[in-house]
């Protein structure tokens, strides 16, 4: 899993080259946009590779510079002046704020959706709303702005039952409640203490589905669509599923639940009816759609929509793909058509995500982290940085997650051995991860 380019890369290897002269800019900084940097950096069109802003593990792979993912003009204007000849955005904010459609007006090649079609994440109501009209499979649900009609809907569902703040909210934004009471409180947070500003002021109130969750990924030029993996998240804090909800401290790939039946029925009662969806409410959606799913006893219903690719699933994606992503993400970007298939790996892929003392609460920052490089040395062991930073040469933490710890193995089972190997190398002040990374997927397989 040794990237073809050097540390310190991004150099450029000439114009002409026969192995192909893309410039290629990655948007974010957290572990997904590592592991995409990572990806790319290894594909033989790419001669130049840029990631903005970046972060000090990217930087062994691409020119790191300092312009926030968010800073959207600022982007457009590097890109132009860089001649950059594809994007690609990693995180889901430049996206619902129209990053892609100020590229295309530029004439600039970039992967992502337009912000109408990011409106699939942007917000909750609306994509709840696409699924009913279209009849994509979804929990019971309705929308509101006005508290009380809220509370009277959530008696007629009975609970548990869940409240989502419409718009973006961090991950935080959908609040699982086990009674009426609990409901009211949710809903009062929302729409009456606003405690998630606009993003909270309307809600969705629906129908608590119950089931195993799976993450589904599938790349779509608009038209149709090609199946770009499967992986499961961890997203509490605790092992055992406990504690509060995280961005995800950990993920696998590919997910075993996801057999080649439930793939089909996937791909064919919710990833293309989206595509086709999208494309009739005037909003074609190109980029890659990310179905956060629950498989239930009738079936697959989708939980979520997010318009990129899943952090710390992206994780174990990459390592896992075979193929060159680079040619579907350009394909994409330029509305040309998807081959029917990619190949993949044989082994499965274990994330392990090394997280700072407190997270997803208060926690400190500014810790020295040690062991990268040992735990790199096993093979298959790939360390993706999510919050670090570089101070006088030495590594410190710098966020919530801070390392995703990657191994591939025959199964997951020694993926997962292999991850914890190396996690059992790295060191910094209050670093807490979940023990039970991928044990799920085993104990699937005596079933
Ligand atoms: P979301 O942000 O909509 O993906 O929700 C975050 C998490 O809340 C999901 O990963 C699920 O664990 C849980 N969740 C959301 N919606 C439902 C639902 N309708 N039924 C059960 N759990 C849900
Ligand atoms: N792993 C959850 C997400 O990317 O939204």
């Amino acid at each position: 899993m040794t990237p073809t380019l050097s540390p310190g890369g991004g150099e450029d290897k000439g114009e002409g080259d026969e192995r192909g002269n893309m410039r290629v800019l990655v948007v974010g900084s957290g572990g997904r946009e590592h592991a995409l940097v990572w990806r790319l950096a290894q594909s033989p069109q790419v001669t130049v590779l840029f990631a903005a802003p970046g972060n000090p593990g990217m930087a062994r792979h691409a020119r790191c510079v300092p312009i926030k993912a968010d800073a959207l003009d600022e982007l457009g204007s590097f890109a132009e002046r860089e001649r950059i000849d594809l994007t690609v955005v990693g995180p889901e904010l430049p996206l619902i704020l129209g990053i892609a459609d100020r590229f295309q007006a530029k004439g600039l090649a970039i992967f992502g959706p337009s912000q109408s079609a990011a409106a699939l994440e942007g917000s909750k109501a609306f994509a709840k709303q696409l699924m009913a009209k279209h009849g994509i499979p979804t929990a019971r649900f309705q929308a509101f702005r006005d508290a009380a009609s809220a509370r009277r809907f959530a008696r007629e569902l009975g609970a548990p039952l869940v409240v989502k703040a419409d718009g973006p909210a961090a991950g935080k934004g959908a609040i699982v409640c086990r009674t009426l009471e609990e409901a009211d409180n949710a809903i009062a947070l929302c729409l009456e203490q606003r405690a998630f500003g606009r993003s909270g002021e309307q809600i969705v109130v629906e129908e608590f589905l119950v089931g195993e969750e799976a993450s589904f990924f599938a790349l779509t030029d608009g038209e149709s669509a090609l199946p770009l993996g499967t992986a499961q998240d961890h997203k509490t804090v605790f092992d055992d599923d406990q504690g509060p909800n995280t961005g995800g401290m950990g993920a696998y790939s590919p997910a075993p639940i996801v057999d080649a039946l439930m793939h089909e029925q996937i791909m064919r009662t919710i990833i293309l009816p989206t595509v086709q969806a999208m494309a009739a409410e005037g909003r074609p959606y190109r980029g890659v759609i990310y179905a956060g799913l629950m498989l239930t006893r009738d079936g697959p219903k989708v939980l979520e929509y997010n318009c990129r690719f899943g952090d710390p699933e992206h994780q174990t994606v990459m390592p896992r793909l075979e193929d060159d992503p680079l040619p579907l993400l350009h394909a994409v970007a330029r509305g040309e058509r998807l081959p029917a298939t990619v190949r993949w790996r044989s082994e499965a892929a274990v994330c392990v995500v090394l997280a700072s003392g407190g997270y997803p609460g208060e926690y400190q920052t500014g810790k020295p982290i040690s062991g990268i490089e040992e735990a790199e040395k096993l093979s298959d062991v790939t360390v993706f940085h999510a919050g670090t930073t570089l101070q006088d040469g030495q590594l410190l933490t710098a966020g919530g997650r801070v390392l995703g710890v990657t191994a591939l193995g025959a199964d997951i089972a020694a993926a997962i051995d292999r991850a914890y190997e190396a996690v059992g190398k790295i060191c910094f002040e209050g670093i807490h991860f979940r023990k039970d990374i991928g044990r799920k997927a085993l104990t699937r397989r005596g079933r």
